[in-house]
C-alpha cells in the first residue's frame, strides 16, 4: 500500500491496512531482497510512532486546533487519525504536519472495527473520560503473538472513580467525574502509564502514579501535556504526581525520533558489516541497543543527533534480555535475533515483556537459523550463511527482523504480509535502497 506522502488525508477511503487486512482491502505487498550488499551512508529517522499515537489522542483533552510536526506517516497513524475522525476530530495531514481539530468532537465511542486493527486506538478513553464525562471504547482482544491486557488501563482509571464496565466487549464509562488517586502499577506499562496521565491532568484533585513508565514516549507525552497547561511533576521518574486543572489549551509540538527505527537502522548497518550514520536521533534513546551492537563487536559513535556505527566482519554473540525502559527493548528483541543468527557462537535472547513475542523464529528458521525456543528464552547458534526464501511477516518488528535477515541472506528472498512493516516503518524500503540495499516493493 503506498502512503501518499504529500497529503496523508485521512478523507479518502482507507484501506483496513493494520493487524488482519482483508485481500480485496489492501494489495498484499511484498518486499523482494537480494541478500549481500552492505549497508553504506546515511539515512534519516521519522517521528516516533509510539510517540505520536498518544500524543494525537492527548489532542482530545484541550477543544481547539492542535498542530503535532513529525508525525510519521504509517498506517498506525492513519488509523488514530480515523478514530479520531470517529469522534468529530478533524484531521489533517500536510507533509509530517498534523492538524487536530478537536472542537467538534461530540461522539465518545471508539468502535471495534477501528480499535481492532490497532490497540493503541484504546487511549482515547482516558482522555473521552476526562474531557466528556463519558467513553465507549472497544476492547482491542489479543494480538498477534498472544494476549496483551488492558486490565490497568481500567484498573487505574477505576481508582480515579471512572466506574468503568465492560459492556458486550466495550469498556464502557457514564457520568464520570474523575477524581485524583494514588495508584501503583504491578507492572512497569507504556500504555497504562500514558493514559492515566492524560485522564489525571483535568481529574479534580491530586493523582500519585507509582512505578510508572519512564519511557521516552511517556516523557515526550508529558512534556506537551504540560504544554497544554497540565501540572505535572516527575518525568522521567517512577513517580507522577499530576494536580488537575480545570481545561487544557491546544498545542504546536514536534514528535521525537523514533528510537526503534534508528535502532533497526544501526542493526542492520551492523549484520551487513557496512558503515552508516542514522541521522535525526536521540542517541541517549537508543543507548541499549548500542550498547549490545557494541558488545556485537560493531563500532558505535554517538554525535550531535546523529549515530555513526561500523558494523564488525562476524559479529559476536551477545546475550540480550529484554526489560522497560532504559532496559534492552521488546521491540529490538527480533531484529537482535536476526543479527546474532549469523555471529559467531551461542546467543540467549529472553523476552521478560512478552513471553511469548517469537512469531519471526520459524520464519529466521525458514531462511537457515538455528533458534531453539524454551518458553521466552530464545537460544541462537550463528551460523555461517543464512539462504533466502520465501517467509511471511507476523508483526511490525518481525518483520524488521526478516527485512535485516534478508539483507544478509545468499540469495533472493520474499518477504509477504509487508503490510505489518507499514504500520511502524515510513518509507522503509526506500531507506534501505538509498543505503545500497537490493531491495524492491512488489505488489502479489
Ligand atoms: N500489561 C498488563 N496489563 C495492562 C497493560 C500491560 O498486564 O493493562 C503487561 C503487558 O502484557 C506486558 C507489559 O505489561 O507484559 C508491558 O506492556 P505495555 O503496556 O508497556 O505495552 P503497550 O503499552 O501495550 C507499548 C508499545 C509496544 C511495546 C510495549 C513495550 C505503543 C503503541 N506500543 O505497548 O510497541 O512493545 O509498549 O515497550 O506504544 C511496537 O511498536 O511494535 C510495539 C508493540
Amino acid at each position: 500500500m503506498d502512503v501518499d506522502r504529500a497529503t496523508h488525508t485521512t478523507t479518502t477511503p482507507l484501506a483496513d491496512d493494520a493487524s488482519t487486512p482483508t485481500a480485496e482491502a489492501v494489495p498484499m505487498d511484498a518486499l523482494v531482497i537480494q541478500g549481500g550488499r552492505k549497508l553504506t551512508g546515511r539515512v534519516e529517522v521519522s517521528g516516533a510512532k509510539n510517540a505520536a499515537l498518544p500524543v494525537m489522542a492527548a489532542t482530545l483533552l484541550a477543544p481547539g486546533v492542535h498542530t503535532l510536526r513529525n508525525v510519521p506517516l504509517l498506517s498506525d497513524t492513519r488509523t488514530m487519525s480515523r478514530v479520531l475522525e470517529q469522534l468529530g476530530a478533524r484531521v489533517e495531514f500536510r507533509g509530517h504536519a498534523c492538524k487536530i481539530d478537536t472542537s467538534g468532537v461530540r461522539s465518545v465511542e471508539a468502535p471495534y472495527d477501528l480499535v481492532r486493527t490497532m490497540r493503541a486506538s484504546v487511549y482515547v478513553l482516558g482522555p473521552l473520560l476526562a474531557r466528556f464525562g463519558a467513553a465507549r471504547v472497544s476492547l482491542p482482544g489479543g494480538c498477534a503473538w498472544g494476549p496483551r491486557p488492558v486490565n490497568l488501563h481500567i484498573e487505574g482509571l477505576n481508582a480515579m472513580n471512572a466506574g468503568l464496565e465492560i459492556e458486550h466487549g466495550y469498556i464502557v464509562g457514564k457520568d464520570v467525574r474523575l477524581q485524583g488517586a494514588e495508584y501503583g502499577f504491578q507492572t512497569v506499562s507504556v500504555g497504562a502509564t500514558a493514559q492515566l496521565m492524560m485522564a489525571a491532568t483535568l481529574a479534580e484533585g491530586r493523582t500519585v502514579l507509582d512505578n510508572v513508565a519512564i519511557e521516552p514516549d511517556i516523557t515526550a507525552l508529558g512534556e506537551v501535556l504540560a504544554g497544554c497547561g497540565a501540572r505535572i511533576e516527575g518525568l522521567g521518574t517512577r513517580r507522577l504526581t499530576i494536580d488537575g486543572v480545570r481545561e487544557l489549551k491546544p498545542i504546536d509540538t514536534t514528535i521525537i525520533p523514533d528510537r526503534i527505527e534508528a535502532a533497526t537502522f544501526l542493526a542492520a548497518a551492523a549484520i551487513t558489516g557496512g558503515s552508516i550514520t542514522v541521522e535525526r536521533c536521540n542517541a541517549a534513546h537508543v543507548a541499549a541497543t548500542m550498547h549490545v551492537l557494541e558488545l556485537a563487536g560493531a563500532e558505535v559513535l554517538p554525535g550531535n543527533g546523529e549515530i555513526a556505527i561500523s558494523g564488525p566482519t562476524l559479529a559476536s554473540a551477545v546475550n540480550v534480555t529484554t526489560a522497560p525502559f532504559p532496559g534492552f527493548p521488546t521491540d529490538m528483541q527480533a531484529q537482535m535475533m536476526a543479527l546474532c543468527a549469523v555471529a559467531d557462537g551461542t546467543s540467549v535472547i529472553t523476552d521478560t515483556i512478552y513471553l511469548d513475542r517469537f512469531t519471526h523464529v520459524p520464519e529466521l528458521t525458514r531462511l537457515g537459523a538455528q533458534i531453539e525456543l524454551k518458553g521466552n528464552v530464545a537460544i541462537v547458534t550463528g551460523v555461517e550463511r543464512l539462504q533466502g526464501a520465501p517467509v511471511m511477516a507476523t508483526d511490525i518488528r518481525a518483520s524488521a527482523a526478516l527485512v535485516l535477515a534478508a539483507l544478509v541472506a545468499e540469495g533472493e528472498t520474499r518477504i509477504s504480509r509487508i503490510y505489518h512493516l507499514d504500520r511502524g516503518y515510513e518509507g522503509l524500503a526506500e531507506k534501505l535502497v538509498k543505503l545500497g540495499a537490493g531491495v524492491e516493493r512488489v505488489q502479489e
